[in-house]
């Protein structure tokens, strides 16, 4: 994984985004796209696959369980599903880099196996917590085990049939939701989960899409054990985590007039949208329509004088990637943004509360971290070196700043950007933003 080399990204300050651009695709729908092409009995086409690191990482992972998947490039992949029983077991760990929701979803997954599996990662996954799949796994009947401190690796030992579970998730979190829903296809009975609050939905919506029910009272989805998958094409839309990254440089850079295309804008993503709105953004839906069971549309963003908000807590797991980016907003809106109720964001790639406090702090903006989230005085953004951790999201959130900035600013260590998004550069440059990387 390309997380140790230090690149670095130097931006020039000023410019304003405009033109159509698409930005690549939907990282969740692409990990899914691999995990339930594979599990399916059937041939499943896919476009749009998102091509990062991260979903590099799953697909390489399935072919090391047997999985013939051909890559045709550019987004188009061929996946020869082997049916739910039909993986095999890999020749050695399987390295998921850096890519949390395939370690945790591979994890439901490889609990319904009869054979054995370790999951590792790259430096930074391999510090994250992991026992919140590993402990209603293990409730489940699942042999599983993670490192010392509940941290990766993860090994799973072949343990016979898994044991339905109603389960109540601790954290409004879409991976674990995900995790148990997939390994409850390989239990005895109905497996149910109740999440505390909205969280993505992608899984259940491609699970019906791929002819396994899902049934879905408020906060509670279900489904048997012992279905079966069958084969479907998906058409991948454009990641809304990604394009905020520009809904949020045209919002705050005078001027700007940009129309993203493409869009996944599924009700349990659009966080971003209703934040920003809320701070008072231009922001329009063109074109709403359906792909493959995900609401769609085209996204058009005009500059707008941004306020400081109380962010609403129950935005947070909708907008649960996109607050790096929602932070720059703040830093360039008139007056206090507050952001509570996100203590999530402290165990992402990296500490992304710290992160961009420490960055925004550098370039002299008034950001106090606090335990679950935030508070920024928004005022000028100024200049300097600021380091992302080997965080994606936090260094293309510090390009963005660029935008507003009084100097140029550095950010260090963004190799990593390619595990999401990697045109990312050059996609930025013909939009307006002078980055460049070395
Ligand atoms: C994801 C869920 C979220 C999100 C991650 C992708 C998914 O994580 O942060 O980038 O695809 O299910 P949590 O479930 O930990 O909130």
């Amino acid at each position: 994984m390309s997380g140790n080399t230090n690149k670095i990204f130097i931006v020039e300050c000023g410019g304003k985004l405009q033109g159509n651009i698409r930005v690549p695709g939907d990282k969740s729908i692409s990990h899914r796209s691999i995990m339930l092409g594979s599990l399916a009995t059937g041939t499943t086409k896919v476009s749009g696959f998102l091509e990062g690191e991260d979903n590099h990482a799953t697909l390489n992972a399935f072919r090391a369980m047997g999985v013939t998947i051909d890559h045709h490039g550019n987004g188009e992949l061929t996946i020869h599903g082997v049916g739910l029983d039909g993986l095999k077991q890999p020749d050695g760990p399987l390295d998921l880099g850096n890519s949390g929701t395939s370690m945790r979803l591979m994890a439901g997954i490889a609990a319904g196996q009869n054979f054995s599996l370790t999951l590792t990662g790259d430096a930074s996954l391999n510090t994250r917590p992991m026992r919140r799949v590993t402990d209603p796994l293990t409730e489940m009947g699942a042999d599983i085990s993670t490192g010392e401190g509940g941290t990766p690796p993860i090994k799973v030992k072949a343990s016979g049939q898994l044991k339905a579970l109603t389960y109540q998730l601790p954290m409004a979190s879409a991976q674990v939701k995900s995790c148990v829903l997939l390994a409850g296809m390989y239990a005895k009975g109905q497996t149910c989960v109740t999440e505390p609050a909205p969280t993505r939905d992608h899984t259940e919506r491609m699970l019906s899409g791929f002819g396994y029910p899902v049934s879905r009272d408020g906060r509670t989805a279900c489904l048997d054990g012992g279905g079966a998958l069958q084969a479907m094409d998906i058409d991948v839309p454009a990641d809304i985590s990604s394009a905020t990254f520009y809904m949020v440089g045209a919002s705050i850079a005078k001027g700007s007039d940009i129309t993203l295309e493409n869009v996944g804008i599924n009700p349990t993503r659009d966080g971003v949208i209703n934040i920003l709105r809320l701070m008072g953004a231009d922001i329009e839906l063109l074109n709403p329509r359906e792909i493959c069971g995900e609401p769609v549309a085209d996204i058009r963003v005009k500059s707008a004088e941004l306020n400081g908000i109380d962010i609403p807590v129950e935005q947070v797991p909708l907008a649960i990637d996109e607050f790096p980016a929602i932070f720059v907003a703040a830093a360039c809106a008139k007056g206090t943004t507050v952001l509570t109720g996100a203590e999530e964001l402290r165990v992402k790639e990296s500490d992304r509360i710290q992160a961009m406090a420490d960055g925004l702090q550098i370039l002299g903006v008034d950001a106090k971290p606090t335990a679950d989230g935030i508070v920024i005085q928004g005022g000028t953004i100024g200049s300097g070196r600021v380091d992302s951790l080997g965080d994606h999201r936090i260094a293309m959130s510090f390009v963005m700043a660029g935008l507003r900035a009084s100097g140029r600013i550095e950010i260090e260590d963004c190799a990593n950007v390619d595990t999401s998004f990697p045109n990312f550069v050059e996609l930025a440059q013909k939009s307006g933003i002078s980055v460049s990387d070395n």
